[in-house]
């Protein structure tokens, strides 16, 4: 049988602890945010930055952020990624029913930015074996309303010298790194050896992430999600970061699951889009 305990996390931020048959889990509800999921037997999914702050309206470095409702620092808008990484949420339901597979729903207060409940925002973890999250996004006001998002998820990795990024062959992508231009993946795999930052677009499928140091495979299935962005910020960019260790890059890849971009979302009065990623294991040899 599954447990789920609210407890007071770090920084005095609430959280809930979740432990299956499989498997534990964390969320904070500062920004909806789960920070570990561990299958018993196997390290850790997740990767959380021993630096990461645990403070209202800054976000947790690691885990899954969920950026909402704009990617990156557009010029006119006040911050990075969106508000909802900085928000507090509530839970709406807990289940768990006897199959000892247990979700989570979690709502976005209405605010604001959101039309005081016009743009609702649902998010349901489930645990289990596996780990899988859904973002639902449904326009109740008269008008049109665009968005981009993405499930911006920090994976624990043995070595980031020897890690292999599969399943974006021949995806076009805009490199953070070089002014956005559009560029066409040549390889098979994504290999690093410096600082990557890239959003591919138009691409439905699912990417694998082949660590070699753990001996495992990490899949990244995806629904509703057009986008995948893959971030390393390597050594430079390390030592820049305040709530990230200098040496932490060598341990965490970035597979984000989304849709930015051109893939950004336009919900037309009355729709509603769903952003679904499951994320599994399984030993490599
Ligand atoms: C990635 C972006 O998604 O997020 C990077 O592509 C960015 O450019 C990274 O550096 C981390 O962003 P933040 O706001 O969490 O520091």
């Amino acid at each position: 049988m599954s447990r789920v305990t609210f407890l007071t996390g770090r920084g005095g931020l609430p959280k809930l602890e979740i432990a299956t048959a499989w498997s534990t889990a964390e969320i904070y509800l500062h920004g909806a945010h789960v920070t570990r999921f561990q299958e018993t037997g196997q390290p850790p999914l997740l990767f959380l930055s021993d630096q990461s702050r645990f403070e209202p309206n800054v976000p947790i470095r690691g885990g899954i952020p969920i950026i909402f409702p704009w990617f990156g620092k557009p010029a006119d808008k006040p911050a990075q990624h969106g508000f909802a990484r900085n928000r507090s949420w509530a839970v709406k339901e807990i289940a768990s029913p006897a199959t000892g597979i247990t979700t989570v729903r979690l709502v976005l207060p209405p605010c604001p930015e959101l039309g005081d409940g016009n743009i609702a925002l649902e998010y349901a973890v489930t645990v289990s074996e596996n780990l899988s999250a859904e973002l639902v996004v449904t326009n109740t006001s008269a008008r049109a309303y665009a968005f981009e998002t993405c499930l911006h998820t920090y994976f624990t990795v043995g070595d980031i010298n020897t890690l292999e990024v599969l399943g974006l062959q021949g995806v076009d992508y805009l490199d953070s790194l070089d002014a956005h231009r559009r560029k066409t993946e040549a390889g098979a795999a994504i290999r690093f050896a410096g600082e990557v930052d890239r959003t591919y677009v138009n691409t439905p499928h699912r990417v694998e992430i082949h660590d070699a140091a753990l001996h495992r495979v990490i899949r990244v299935e995806k629904i509703g999600s057009a986008s995948t962005v893959v971030w390393n910020p390597w050594i430079a960019k390390a030592k820049a970061m305040p709530d990230f260790g200098n040496a932490e890059y060598q341990r965490m890849v970035c597979v984000e699951t989304g849709n930015v971009a051109e893939n950004q979302i336009t919900l037309a009065p009355g729709a509603t889009a769903s952003l679904t990623v499951k994320l599994s294991s399984e030993p490599s040899r």
